[in-house]
């Protein structure tokens, strides 16, 4: 296989505001391997997902982002989207005035996907009544974690980077984005799943996970770093690599 493949970080620097985040970051996600980025609160973790989706505020003072070997770090957010890479947010904005079913049935013609809003709703477990709500106004924080997923499914990506998927969710969500990642993977993309709980890989489990503190990827490791993390705490895996 060759290196290039996926979604590669390398020694990535991020300022935001004037400020320091990210101090060389290195992350390699292959296509078709789900890996998991943990870490304690503020370590950058959601800095990363921005940084990646290319929202201007985050600026990139050294290093690259790689897809399949192309550096995409100097496009615009539907540049690299185009290309494959597709960032599911933390906090989904409301879309006031913007029908559910039109954003979909947009970025299906844009993306040239073979699917339609009624089917992306069913893969996520959404109402079919839903189609016609403004995009996330009034929805429940189970609801939008859905659509983002439905939004990101409508778009044929080749990676996909989702921060908390699974924060804030029921049971029965929890399974359906789970049901939705593991289809992913089978499907040759390649998912970096941000989060804090050990819930959702119950269902699904990941290649690699990876611990940010502070801004760098202090400690990558298989699926049993997970249960580390939950019995000693960041600090003390920490210490002990
Ligand atoms: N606009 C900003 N101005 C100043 N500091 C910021 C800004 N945005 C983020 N930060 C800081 O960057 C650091 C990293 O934040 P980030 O949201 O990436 O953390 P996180 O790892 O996602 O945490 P959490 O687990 O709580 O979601 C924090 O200290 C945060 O306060
Ligand atoms: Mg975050």
């Amino acid at each position: 296989m060759s290196t290039d493949n996926g979604l590669k970080v390398v020694d990535l620097w991020v300022k935001v505001e004037n400020k320091e985040i990210l101090k060389g970051v290195n992350i390699h996600v292959p296509k078709g391997e789900l890996h998991v980025l943990m870490g304690p609160n503020g370590a950058g973790k959601s800095t990363l997902a921005m940084t990646l989706a290319g929202y201007p505020k985050y600026k990139i003072v050294n290093g690259d982002i790689l897809l399949d070997g192309e550096s995409i770090k100097d496009l615009p957010p539907e540049e690299r989207a185009r290309k494959g890479l597709a960032v599911l947010l933390q906090h989904p904005p409301e879309l006031e005035g913007v029908r559910v079913v039109e954003l979909l049935n947009k970025l299906i013609e844009r993306y040239g996907s073979n699917t339609s809003p009624q089917e992306l709703l069913q893969k996520v477990g959404l109402s079919p009544s839903m189609l016609y709500r403004y995009f996330n106004v009034g929805f429940s924080g189970g609801e939008r974690k859905r659509l983002e997923l439905a939004r990101i499914l409508a778009m044929k990506p080749k990676i996909v980077v989702m921060d908390e998927p699974d924060s804030g969710v029921d049971i029965e969500s929890l399974k359906y984005i789970a049901k939705n990642i593991e289809d992913m993977i089978v499907n040759n993309i390649g998912v970096l799943v941000i989060t804090h709980y050990r819930n959702i890989l119950r269902y699904i489990t990941p290649k690699r996970v990876h611990i940010m503190v502070d801004g760098k990827i202090v400690l990558s490791g298989g699926p049993e770093l997970v249960e580390r993390v939950e019995k000693e705490g960041y600090s003390g895996v920490v210490k002990r690599a």
